[in-house]
């Protein structure tokens, strides 16, 4: 059901790979919801992936951008003002990789040049995407700015590797940048603190069929999936959040505040594959 929540807005939507991208779920809710987009991708994502398929569908245009370019970012700026016709209203920061994950590099003996890609893909290109869409004053008042998270950004989830740093690092200038562009323009900038979910990236991580059935057991509502995630950034980019900046907002069917469910007390006590 459509509520009409982005009735007039306009938007940006990073990182919509395939059908089973957080970001393809949001676009798709978002332009159900009255928004119109703009999306955009790595060049390389763009090729292999169906992000054509989604613009078709939501009536958007593609605009390509490697987050980490600063040059990328403002042509892709200067882009959207210009088919907006204007200042636009949210952003979704949906960008994360990891080359330590991607080749099997453990976090005692990482390869330095990739934990410096994976920090500049997963969280300085957040800074970066905040700075150029301040300086050109691409936002309009009361904005608002999301990107993704995940719960390794505060407790260590083994296996998670360098991307436990990004995220902290991620949730760091979301609350730096989150200030000064709240107190100068009104804009909210938040990370959304999402369950395990089965995506491109997701699939990278080790274990990770263990990691969602684990997750799953111990959330009380059990894992939201990336409909459900796209939902909630829906009624972050909508006017109805419009006082939430600077958080990192778990949505996680409660799993953040569980330490022990009886489920995973049965799965352990009876030898069920978890
Ligand atoms: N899947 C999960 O379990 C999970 C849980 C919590 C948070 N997240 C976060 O959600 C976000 C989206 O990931 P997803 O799970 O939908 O997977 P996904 O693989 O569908 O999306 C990741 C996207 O990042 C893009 N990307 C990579 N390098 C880029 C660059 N240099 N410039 C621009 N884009 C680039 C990829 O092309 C891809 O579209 C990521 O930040 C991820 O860390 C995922």
């Amino acid at each position: 059901m459509a509520y009409g929540l982005l009735k007039g807005k306009k938007g940006i939507v990073f990182g919509a790979l395939n059908e089973a991208s957080i970001a393809w779920q949001a676009a798709l809710k978002a332009h159900e919801e009255g928004a119109e987009l703009v999306l955009t991708n790595t060049p390389v994502s763009i090729r292999l992936g169906s992000i054509d398929e989604l613009a078709r569908e939501t009536g958007s245009v593609v605009i390509p951008a490697d987050a980490t370019s600063l040059e990328d970012l403002e042509a892709l700026i200067d882009a959207a003002l210009e088919h907006f016709g204007g200042r636009f209203d949210f952003v979704l920061h949906s960008v994360g990789m990891s080359p330590n994950l991607r080749k099997g590099k453990p976090y005692e003996d990482l390869n330095y040049d990739f934990y410096a890609k994976t920090l500049d893909i997963s969280a300085l290109s957040f800074h970066k995407l905040l700075h150029v869409l301040r300086a050109k004053d691409a936002l309009n008042e009361w904005g608002s700015v999301v990107a993704l998270s995940y719960i390794a950004a505060q407790r260590s989830f083994e296996g998670y590797n360098d991307m436990a740093d990004a995220k902290a690092l991620l949730e760091s200038v979301t609350r730096n940048f989150g200030l000064i562009y709240g107190k100068e323009r009104h804009v909210r900038v938040n990370t959304v603190s999402q369950s395990p979910t089965r995506t491109t990236a997701g699939s990278g991580i080790a274990g990770m069929e263990a990691m969602l059935a684990y997750a799953d057991r111990l959330s009380p509502l059990g894992n939201a999936d990336a409909r459900d995630c796209a939902d909630y950034l829906v009624s972050l980019f909508s006017d109805l959040t419009r006082h939430v900046t600077m958080q990192n907002l778990y949505h996680d069917g409660g799993f953040s505040s569980t330490g022990l469910t009886a489920e995973v007390v049965e799965a352990f006590s009876k030898g069920i594959d978890l």
